[in-house]
């Protein structure tokens, strides 16, 4: 079964082409950060004008790129939700038009389903059930994933993700827009101890997590001692360690609780190396693994989209011609909206 993947739910276009026998077979994605630097976050507007403009183009080169035709595909899928409601809305009609012209299913994709799903996509899969850590921009979840569509939440974040804490500090650290990737650069050249920063919610039963108290530690951390360029890189070294070292509390608590050893981490923060020493070490002393998508795959994508909806179509799911999109759905219930 062949696959064409579209994602549009935030700031980048993602497209690609999924063969459940050979693979992913082309992939290409357009990313909108340079258009949104210059307002320190992403503009909704100018994000659903741009997949407008880049969406079909891309879908051109995928398809020459995989040497598919139209009649080669078995369907389209695309990202339904949760994310921007004008820019799901891109993917959304394109996807479920192209599908009805081309005669073939399409399928609405849930998008932190489809970066749970994503170390699927690399060559030593995790076998199900596993364990589920989502860090994003917009989402810091810890779910049980019995199977493909079987998600039961654990944990979430109450305020900030993961992501908004990463971006809010890098900013304050005056590091540009979005900062995560510049904050763990900086921080792998800070010095350990200098600065010690909390580890919320660590102290309390429960799998919940919250980061906005992070960044006011960091914010009143900057104003005292920031002047100097060795500190900021000092508070960058600590900010990192205090989230890695709490995602590893509630990872392992996750592990302990459910008697899963099977830990999948994915979404944007999933690329940060920092994460992944500290779940490699924590999965290997409890006796069981850590699997990631490949660095690219972790920041929003299309392959992890035409993956997830060829699994779907797989189980016999498509969606009907009427179609929506779903800015607020949760990944174990049914789309609100
Ligand atoms: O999954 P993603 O591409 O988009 C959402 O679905 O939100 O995640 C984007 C987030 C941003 O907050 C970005 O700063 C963060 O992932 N990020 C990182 C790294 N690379 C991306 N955070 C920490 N370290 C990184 N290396
Ligand atoms: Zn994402």
């Amino acid at each position: 079964m062949r696959v064409l993947g579209l994602e549009t739910s935030c700031d980048e276009t993602g497209v690609a082409v999924y063969d459940s026998e050979s693979g992913l077979l082309g992939h290409a994605l357009y990313s909108q950060v340079a258009m949104h630097r210059e307002f320190g976050g992403v503009v909704p507007e100018l994000a659903s004008r741009d997949h407008v403009r880049r969406l079909l183009p891309l879908i051109r080169d995928v398809l020459a790129q995989s040497r598919s035709q139209p009649a080669d595909l078995n369907g389209i899928a695309y990202t339904a939700g949760p994310g921007l409601i004008g820019a799901l809305l891109v993917g959304v009609a394109t996807g479920r038009a192209l599908g009805f012209a081309w005669g073939i299913p399409a399928v609405p994709v849930h998008h932190m389903e489809a970066h749970l799903l994503a170390p699927l996509l690399e060559g030593d899969p995790p076998p199900f059930p596993f364990l589920a850590l989502l860090v994003s921009g917009g989402h810091t979840q810890l779910v049980r994933v019995a199977g493909v569509g079987e998600y039961e939440l654990l944990g979430e974040s109450l305020d900030d993700a993961v992501g908004e804490a990463f971006d809010k500090t890098a900013n304050l650290l005056g590091l540009g827009y979005p900062g995560g990737a510049a904050l763990s650069i900086l921080a792998a050249g800070g010095r350990p101890g200098r600065f010690q920063f909390p580890r919320p919610m660590t102290d309390r039963p429960g799998l919940d997590f919250s980061f906005s108290g992070l960044k006011t530690f960091a914010l009143n951390t900057i104003r005292e001692h920031g002047a100097d360029a060795q500190a900021r890189a000092d508070i960058a070294h600590a900010f990192v360690e205090a989230v890695v070292e709490t995602l590893a509390i509630k990872c392992r608590r996750a592990m302990q609780e459910t008697g899963l050893n099977r830990l999948v981490a994915a979404g944007g923060v999933s690329a940060n190396p920092q994460l992944r020493q500290r779940l490699q070490r924590l999965t290997k002393d409890m006796g069981g693994r850590v699997y990631f998508p490949r660095a690219e795959f972790c920041t929003d994508n299309g392959a992890m989209i035409a993956l997830a909806g060829c699994l779907h179509l797989q189980a016999g799911q498509s969606a009907p011609l009427a179609f929506s999109a779903y800015p607020r759905w949760a990944l174990a219930g049914r789309p609100a909206g």
